[in-house]
């Protein structure tokens, strides 16, 4: 007979709980929240069902129910007024995105605000740092990249996440808080972030897509790994609390190989694309959208990942 019948402890739910490795709360979800100017705004995005433009207004809003259903953090993007080259509106405290975050602040305090910071959004080219021809300058873009952090810190930010991929930017961003005496200010870097077709409906959703080329010569080349160890280490010497891998579901070796190496939290992004896959089929009725959600977020987590950030959170929490 079979000594070892691993299906002894598969026979019911409860056994399996009993020995379940990975479980899935609420608690382990960021809601990303796009924010545009004007009043009472909510508007769908063609290429995200479910996810909403949003006022500020209808930002608060959104926010209390966020975190009365028990979700600890939100991400704020934003639609700036105006664009120009070098993306002043990043900065500008009456942007949607400053603004938003200090009415969120001020209308639930315990929720945890993490501003996204890069360029892109804001600047006329769609580039994620200041141009110099076709070259996105790295050292003069740090400079700018400091400002909309601080302005984020001021506006109530309780984490300054930077998305742009310029090297040198979580050291350049921890000085400028340190100097404005944000010190309890975190920084959760995009330290691992793909040049990735995935991101092809955020970039309709935050009107950032480049005019010109790609991102290549700033974010990672997908086919290598090791690189991301490098980008991580980077990170951590210049002072990164939460180290961040983006996207998520194709890039869960990476996950898994960072969270080996490191003992600091490690965040991953579930982008638009990987979102827009499985809303579409669960439109179609071609796979059963619950289900698919829960294997998915259980997988990023099971990886490695202590956090994810995640357009499906809202859908999670609501059938907890
Ligand atoms: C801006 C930024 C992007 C995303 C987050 N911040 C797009 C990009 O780099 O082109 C992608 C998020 C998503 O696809 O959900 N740098
Ligand atoms: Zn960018």
């Amino acid at each position: 007979m079979l000594k070892l019948r691993p299906r002894r402890l598969r026979l019911n739910e409860n056994l399996r709980s009993m020995v379940r490795e990975t479980n899935l709360s609420v608690k382990d979800l960021i809601y990303p929240l796009f924010v545009v100017a004007g009043e009472n705004v909510r508007e769908e995005i063609p290429s995200m069902p479910d996810c909403y433009h949003l006022s500020v207004d209808n930002a608060v809003e959104l926010a209390k129910k966020i975190s009365t259903l028990g979700i600890p953090a939100v991400e704020i993007f934003g639609l700036p007024e105006y664009k120009d080259e070098i993306g002043s509106s990043a900065w500008d405290m009456k942007s949607p995105v400053q603004r938003a975050i200090s009415a969120i602040k001020k209308a639930v305090p315990e929720l945890v605000i993490v501003g996204d910071v890069c360029l892109c959004q804001y600047t006329s080219h769609g580039h994620c740092g200041k141009l110099c021809g076709h070259y996105v300058d790295n050292d003069e873009t740090l400079k700018l990249l400091q400002k909309v952090a601080v302005s984020q810190a001021e506006a109530g930010a309780d984490i300054i996440a930077p998305s742009d991929m310029m090297d040198g930017r979580i050291g350049a961003i921890r000085d400028a808080l340190d100097e404005k005496n944000f010190i309890n200010v975190s920084i959760m870097s995009y330290a691992v972030k793909y040049a990735s077709a995935y991101y092809g409906p955020f970039r309709d959703a935050a009107d950032s897509a480049p005019q010109f080329g790609d991102r290549k010569q700033y974010q990672m080349d997908f086919a290598n790994s090791r690189e991301a160890l490098k980008e991580v280490e980077l990170d951590l010497a210049e002072g990164a609390d939460i180290i961040m891998i983006k996207p998520a579901l194709a890039y869960l070796d990476i996950v898994s190989k960072v969270r080996e190496k490191i003992n600091r939290p490690v965040a991953v992004y579930n982008v638009s694309g990987e979102y827009a896959m499985v809303k579409a089929a669960a439109k179609k009725g071609w796979i059963d959208y619950k289900r698919i959600v829960v294997e998915n977020l259980t997988a990023m987590k099971r990886a490695g990942a202590d956090m994810i950030i995640t357009y499906h959170a809202l859908d999670f929490a609501n059938w907890i």
